[in-house]
């Protein structure tokens, strides 16, 4: 989704932007641009396409300046052109903004611009807030007054930077549900919407919250909220390393983050297991261990892939902990009054922490007193800082935008909450141990699976241009069906739907024929013999099947098409490893049918707009 990045200093800026808008590509754009200020001249460059057109367009132009801001669009309001892209300015062309959310009173507000006698070039709500702007600067406010009389006029999210060639040493962002962050250098400041941009010039950073303004110099900065009353900003050290955000030698993020998952599912529970008590201990949910035990409900609230592990957690909390769990669409949970009582626990699931349907949910449940539960990927992320308690799932940053290594890690993470507010529930000192014993177990199987890479390869040679698929599952291997098929529509475009294995016949065995590729997840489990009746219903109207089996199995090699063998583990841990099988069968479906498979097309990393 939209990404921002600035600089203020000594240096060219325009290497500096470009190099963070790159950083920020994985989050998925079709569009980007740069605003530059020096003493003797600025300019908007900006274009439809990729970062490189962007560059294309830079060279030979030898453009110097120590103040600029840049955008990736990820269109909301208007198409994917040159115009409608960032940063938009005023008719002077001397006042830029970028700006990442939507400004929902946007119509109201260009019609009395208009009145005014503002033109707009674009189809855009961004413009309506550039030239609001320049109405209060007309009226004599310097820079930072004019952005805060301008935003309080705003309904709706925003994440901006301004910068205003009359006001040269300053950059000013503002942040309400659209992340912002400072990077603080010396004598010289960045920010960037995501801190991957920032990393390779400081961890020094500074976290915006919602509300908040900050006027930036190349050597200090001031806080204030909207209400222009000045605050202090606690500077934070973040701890990412730069090859982290580097492809390794991989063909794609989406490939190198797979094959990380040995060592991100190690990272998931690193130090938090306790072998003799059979149990777990997180950190960050110390002392409220009790009060999520006795919560009345728990319920998960998340998208996307995230969703799809909470009803993995579903399954695992019902069974040990025995209280009733309930999974919703963020999207759904924030609009439909859900009932939430002080006495429930509310767990937010979100790699990037910053969804802003999850966020809005979250915001929600707090408001009625129940207990927040944040588990999130991206340390200091909005979910993160504005949940109650929380837990880091440690997985790495995430670039490729099909979630992959985040999804086995939020797993390990529900498997560690599961166990340690099931003890004394339904989980025995002894099963406690043999759960402990099969998560340790868990890099080494996830290794075995990586090495079968060639094999589900070739699989995927065979189905390359397949229309349709059909991802089938039962019990804990449900969820892995609908994470499967959305791998697999993410990024290879295939039509794909998951299903839970028996209700094949209301419905989808009607689209079975032998065009059809049907993928079972049928580990030995307890419902591995129903799943084997309904891939006999698959193979006697000719579909074609891929198995996703235990090792073990031999029968099943009879039935199937093809059948990819995985290590057995304990059922709620199986699938962190049915589930890698299905990455890297999208991931070579996909790559096979010449697709970029980091950034899917009109997918975005980290949705931060409704
Ligand atoms: C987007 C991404 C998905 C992700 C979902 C939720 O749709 O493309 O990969 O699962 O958002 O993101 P979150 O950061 O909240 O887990």
């Amino acid at each position: 989704m939209c990404g921002i990045v600035g600089y203020i200093g000594a240096k060219n800026c325009v290497h500096i932007l470009i190099d963070g808008l790159k950083k920020l590509e994985y989050r998925g754009y079709d569009s980007a641009g740069i605003g530059i200020i020096n003493d003797n001249y600025c300019d908007v460059i900006k274009t439809k396409g990729k970062v490189s057109d962007l560059e294309k367009m830079l060279t030979g132009k030898n453009f110097t300046a120590g103040l600029g801001i840049g955008h990736t669009r990820w269109a909301t309001h208007g198409e994917p052109n040159m115009v409608n892209a960032h940063p938009h300015l005023n008719k002077e062309r001397n006042l830029f903004l970028v700006h990442n959310g939507i400004i929902e009173n946007y119509s109201s507000l260009k019609k009395g611009l208009q009145k005014e006698g503002y033109n707009f070039l674009s189809e855009t709500d961004t413009e309506v807030l550039v030239n609001l702007i320049d109405r209060y600067l007309k009226k004599k406010h310097n820079l930072g007054t004019a952005v805060r009389y301008a935003l309080n006029e705003v309904e709706g999210t925003y994440g901006i930077a301004v910068i205003y060639k009359n006001e040269p040493d300053k950059i000013i962002v503002a942040r309400k549900g659209s992340p912002l962050v400072l990077g603080v250098g010396v004598n010289e400041n960045f920010i960037a919407s995501d801190v991957n941009a920032l990393i390779s010039h400081t961890s020094q950073v500074v976290y915006l919250e919602d509300n908040e303004i900050l006027e930036i110099y190349s050597d200090h900065f001031v806080a204030k909220n909207i209400s222009d009353k000045e605050i202090i900003k606690e500077i934070h050290e973040v701890d990412i390393a730069i090859d982290e955000i580097s492809k390794g030698g991989y063909a794609h993020f989406m490939l190198k983050e797979i094959m990380e998952q040995p060592e991100s599912i190690y990272n998931s529970m690193r130090g938090r297991l306790l072998p003799e008590e059979g149990t777990s201990k997180l950190g960050g949910l110390q002392g409220f261990e009790d009060r999520i035990a006795h919560s009345d409900r728990i319920l998960i609230s998340a998208c996307g892939t995230s969703w799809h592990a909470g009803l993995v957690g579903e399954y695992m909390l019902e069974q040990y902990a025995g209280i009733p769990v309930e999974v919703e669409y963020a999207s759904e949970f924030r609009y439909r009054h859900p009932v939430i009582n002080s006495n429930d626990t509310v767990i937010f699931i979100s790699q990037s922490g910053e969804t802003a349907d999850t966020l809005a949910s979250l915001r929600e449940a707090k408001k009625k007193g129940a207990l927040c539960l944040g588990i999130c990927n991206v340390v200091g992320s909005s979910i993160a800082r504005e949940s109650d308690t929380g837990v880091y799932i440690h997985a790495g940053p995430e670039i490729g935008v099909a979630s992959t290594k985040a999804f086995t890690s939020q797993l390990v993470v529900l498997a560690l909450i599961t166990m340690l507010i099931s003890r004394e529930k339904r989980l025995s000192v002894t099963d406690g141990q043999y759960l402990i014993n099969e998560m340790k177990k868990l890099p080494r199987n996830v290794e075995k699976i990586l090495k079968m890479n060639d094999t589900i390869e070739k699989i995927a040679d065979k189905y390359v241009n397949a229309k349709n698929f059909l991802y089938l599952g039962r019990g804990y291997n449900f969820p892995v069906a609908l994470e499967g098929a959305l791998k697999l529509k993410e990024i290879s475009y295939i039509h794909a739907e998951g299903y839970p294995a028996a209700e094949m016949k209301h419905g989808p065995i009607a689209l079975i024929d032998e065009n059809m590729p049907v993928v079972f997840i049928a580990t030995k489990d307890s419902v591995y013999d129903k799943v084997m009746s309904n891939i006999e219903e698959v193979r006697a109207r000719k579909g074609k099947i891929i198995a996703i089996a235990n090792e073990a199995d031999d029968q099943i090699d009879k039935i199937v098409d093809h059948a990819i063998k995985i290590p057995q583990t304990a059922d709620m841990l199986t699938p962190i490893l049915s589930v890698i099988p299905l990455q890297l069968l999208a991931y070579h479906i996909a790559v096979k049918k010449g697709l970029n498979v980091d950034q899917p097309r009109n997918l975005a990393k980290s949705v931060t707009v409704e």
